[in-house]
């Protein structure tokens, strides 16, 4: 699967987001080695901190389905914003545990914008389960 199609994926999840409070619909997908996908959507709850941003449900679909961080070679994020839709800190903190660190990160809008980059560039000198 190539990274366009990666995209279109993420943008159809995003049309299964429960986003009535923010209005703020995300979707995302996660791309394994062996050219299975895994689709995730943000999920939001009354208790606001309760919700669930789409690329942490993409990649804990993945591992629902057995695979693992090796097995991960790319995800996508997608959203209605002007720029590519960024992640937040938090999902940087499970990416940067749960995929590689050069596993391809493509951000996206809905407007065709996208940019390409890696959690070890979003999120450079990640606290990890070694310091502990
Ligand atoms: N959100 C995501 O799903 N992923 C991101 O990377 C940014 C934010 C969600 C969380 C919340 O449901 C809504 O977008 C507004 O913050």
């Amino acid at each position: 699967m190539d990274t366009q199609n990666l995209i279109e994926v993420a943008k159809e999840a995003r049309k299964l987001s429960y986003s009535p409070y923010s209005h703020f619909a995300v979707g995302a997908a996660v791309l394994c080695s062996d050219g299975s996908v895994y689709p995730g959507a943000n999920i939001e709850n009354a208790s606001y901190p309760l919700s669930m941003c789409a690329e942490r449900n993409a990649v804990y679909n993945a591992y629902m389905d057995e695979k693992t961080k090796d097995d991960i070679t790319a995800i996508c994020i997608i959203a209605d914003s002007d720029r590519p839709c960024s992640p937040c800190g938090a999902c940087r903190q499970v990416l940067s545990e749960l995929i590689p660190e050069d596993a391809l990160i493509i951000m996206a809008n809905l407007k065709g914008d996208k940019i390409e980059t890696t959690i070890k560039d979003l999120l450079p000198y990640a606290f990890q389960g070694d310091d502990l």
